[in-house]
């Protein structure tokens, strides 16, 4: 709960272009999505030795495969050959892998095992120059992070506060539900900013004043990643019902949890303690430990954007996982990676297959708890990003409840001032 210092990061306008310009988008690429720590893939895709999944990031495809030895190891997804993708996007399993253009064969750790006919080439093979080229590779949480800098500090350094913050979780022991890809036209930044403060929760998501505190959220900036507080089960100080046990408390928490919201008598303050006791206790026959989540983790939202492109929702039960991916050549698109996992360790949960879907006018996650209200920003984002199009809008004017926005660019020109953060 400690909380951190607030930054001085002044007051100028965010100029515009950074979310437009193609040109800004080659920065970005070179000098920072090429130097930070990446969220590819999840340790639970990775069971047994030849077990693979790709990881697609702007130009670059990374095959993340479990080595005999137990490891993981990364590796750029492209035959050394000609240059032919190796593995089509997705998961799997392999004993080695085999292009399909030539034929030519590489072991699990990257090597090349055979290639047909070697004695046409006179030059010879040289092992070292034809093995598939290696890819940083480190493992937090259950989630497999690569970094395409083969000097990049460690994972952990650069994770900073995040793993003090989210271990008491154990997401390692947590199950994927929901593993999708949503394709909206706006840049990657557009969809990482509409998670990063409350401040439009009242105007984009009126319904869930009822029951969440936009006024009461709190903005903590650490070295490169930042945090909000988002509190839930509480009505927001923009709701006539504040301070009031409201009758969307009662449905969208007590009753969920099986609280028998008839016989409840008890003030805002009872229900939060009272939603916390009964997650409590229905975690016990899902195998979730809260052993050292306090009750404000048991009710809130636990709001964490891990630069550059990681938004964690994090519940006591769930975690919704957002990972925006720039598209590799165009400013105004982008991919939106979205994951539910829950707190039932003790649970059998089927592997999800991955759903491809593209944002249109809403209702597209409605199927999803809590998804009407993703619809809601995924409908504002094309919108934000035809508008910052216009010529008589130039840059973004940010107030104190957006400090993890200014703090996002702050980070992100840091690197593209290729000054290390
Ligand atoms: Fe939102």
């Amino acid at each position: 709960m400690q909380r951190a210092p607030w930054p001085e990061l002044g007051h100028e306008p965010i100029p515009k272009d950074r979310y437009t310009s193609p040109e800004f988008a080659r920065s970005e690429w070179e000098r920072m999505w090429q130097r930070v720590w990446l969220f590819a893939g999840f340790e639970s895709d990775l069971k047994r030795s030849g077990d693979y999944f790709t990881f697609e990031i702007g130009t670059e495809s990374i095959l993340v495969v479990r080595q005999p030895d137990g490891s993981v190891a990364a590796r750029y997804n492209v035959c050394m050959h000609r240059g032919n993708r190796l593995r089509e996007p997705g998961r799997g399993n392999a004993g080695r892998f085999t292009c399909a253009y030539h034929g030519w064969q590489y072991c699990l750790d990257g090597t090349l095992l055979a290639a047909t006919d070697p004695e046409s080439f006179p030059q010879r093979l040289p092992a070292e120059k034809l093995a598939l080229r290696p890819v940083r590779c480190e493992t937090w949480g259950g989630f497999v992070w690569i970094n395409l800098h083969a000097g990049a500090i460690p994972l952990r350094e650069y994770l900073g506060v995040i793993p003090e913050h989210l271990d008491p979780y154990g997401f390692e022991r947590w199950k994927l539900e929901t593993d999708m890809t949503i394709e909206v036209d706006c840049n990657w930044k557009t969809s990482v900013d509409a998670f990063n403060e409350a401040y439009h929760v009242h105007a984009t998501h009126a319904a869930t004043l009822e029951f969440t505190d936009d006024t009461g959220t709190t903005y903590d900036c650490y070295e490169r990643h930042t945090r909000m507080i988002f509190p839930e089960v509480i009505a927001s100080r923009r709701h006539p019902g504040h301070g009031t046990v409201t009758e969307g408390i009662k449905k969208n928490f007590l009753a969920r949890v099986g609280v028998d919201v008839e016989s409840f008598h008890g003030g805002p303050a009872d229900a939060r303690r009272e939603f916390a006791a009964a997650v409590r206790r229905l975690g016990e026959s899902l195998g979730s430990d809260f052993s050292q989540l306090d009750d404000t983790q048991m009710c809130d939202d636990f709001h964490y954007t891990v630069f550059p492109n990681l938004t964690f929702n994090v519940h006591s039960m769930f975690v919704w996982i957002f990972r925006h991916r720039p598209h590799p050549t165009d400013p105004n698109k982008m991919y939106f990676d979205f994951f539910n996992l829950l707190n039932t360790p003790a649970q059998d949960v089927p592997r999800p297959r991955h759903e491809r879907r593209r944002a249109g006018e809403g209702g597209d996650l409605s199927h999803i708890p809590g998804g009407e209200i993703l619809d809601e920003d995924l409908y504002n984002l094309p919108r934000i990003q035809a508008g910052m199009q216009s010529s008589a809008f130039e840059a973004l004017h940010l107030g104190d409840q957006e400090i993890r926005i200014r703090h996002f660019h702050d980070t992100l020109m840091r690197y593209i001032a290729a000054v290390s953060p």
